[in-house]
């Protein structure tokens, strides 16, 4: 059985304020592109076709416009409603029927990742207990923070420390088997009022169930939720995109190399696109 692709794209984006008073942060630009096309990419890019997306009551509608059922792509988009923002793991609770007993890859909407993607790949091929990445940043405290002892064994993980003991920051992309939906049930609000994600992490931990696989300096793994964050990825993306003449996150050229659609069906898709330059681009491709 293939894995299902839960994107968790709701929140307050209070840091993104007034951006996010009307347009949820995860529709905003990252340079030519709305950013949830990024993380979409990253599934598909993994091979998954079967995927939900979570979102505000407010936004979903916005999504549902913006990428329909997904068919265009030849992969099938979900829409569930989270109706307040509380916590992460709720993605579990509210995913339960559409994950039916599958693993699922989680990933948050504001998580950019970019390079050869083979460490997600490889997290999938893990079906049993989980798979989390460890990666290294300037600024650990912002992020779940994974302690590893000198033979890489996973010694702690701590949810935003104020006194973090290591720079491994816990990327938005989590791997799981079916018991998480369980598992979800079962936990309880932190004094912050969310159900925490690290609690998860946490229990598989405990039961030799986790994998924690380290991410190299070869991948870039941005997120999007500070207006400086949201620049650098933009800024990163553009030049990538025009030194190599290539788009990242272009979702129809995914579709294509993966073999989600065929060539006709390509064209048909990029023909609906109106005249510009992400157009020009798709049909470049086929020269
Ligand atoms: P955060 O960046 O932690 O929160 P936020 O997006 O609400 O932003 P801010 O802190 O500025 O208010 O969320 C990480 C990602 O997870 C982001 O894509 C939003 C999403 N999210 C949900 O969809 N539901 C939730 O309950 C939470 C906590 C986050």
């Amino acid at each position: 059985m293939s894995a299902k692709g839960i994107i968790l794209a709701g929140g307050k984006g209070t840091r993104l304020y007034p951006m996010t008073s009307i347009i949820s942060k995860q529709l905003q630009p990252v340079y030519d592109k709305p950013m949830i096309y990024y993380p979409l990419a990253t599934l598909m890019l993994a091979g998954i076709q079967d995927i939900l997306l979570i979102s505000t009551p407010e936004d979903i509608p916005r999504f549902e416009a913006l990428l329909g059922d997904g068919s265009r792509w030849g992969i099938s988009i979900n829409y569930c409603v989270q109706e307040r923002p509380e916590g992460l793991p709720q993605a579990y609770l509210l995913g339960e029927s559409f994950i039916d007993g599958n693993q699922s890859a989680l990933i948050l909407g504001d998580n950019l990742f970019y390079g050869k993607l083979d460490f997600f790949r490889k997290g999938l091929e893990n079906t049993d207990g989980g798979t989390i990445f460890a990666y290294r940043v300037e600024n650990p405290s912002a992020y779940g923070v994974v302690e590893f002892d000198s033979d890489y064994k996973v010694v702690s993980i701590e949810e935003k420390p104020q006194k973090p003991k290591s720079n491994f920051a816990i990327p938005g992309l989590y791997i799981f088997d079916s018991d998480v939906c369980e598992l979800a049930k079962s936990l309880k609000p932190s004094a912050r009022g969310e159900l925490e994600i690290t609690d998860v992490h946490k229990h598989y931990l405990n039961q030799n169930k986790l994998n924690v696989v380290q991410i190299g300096r070869g991948i870039a793994w941005l997120d999007t939720g500070t207006p400086e964050n949201l620049i650098e990825a933009g800024t990163f993306i553009m030049a990538i995109e025009k030194r190599q003449g290539t788009k990242i996150a272009c979702l129809e050229e995914i579709a294509l190399m993966q073999g989600f659609i065929s060539k006709s069906e390509f064209l048909n898709t990029v023909d609906a696109l109106p005249n510009c330059d992400y157009k020009n681009y798709c049909l470049k491709i086929l020269e």
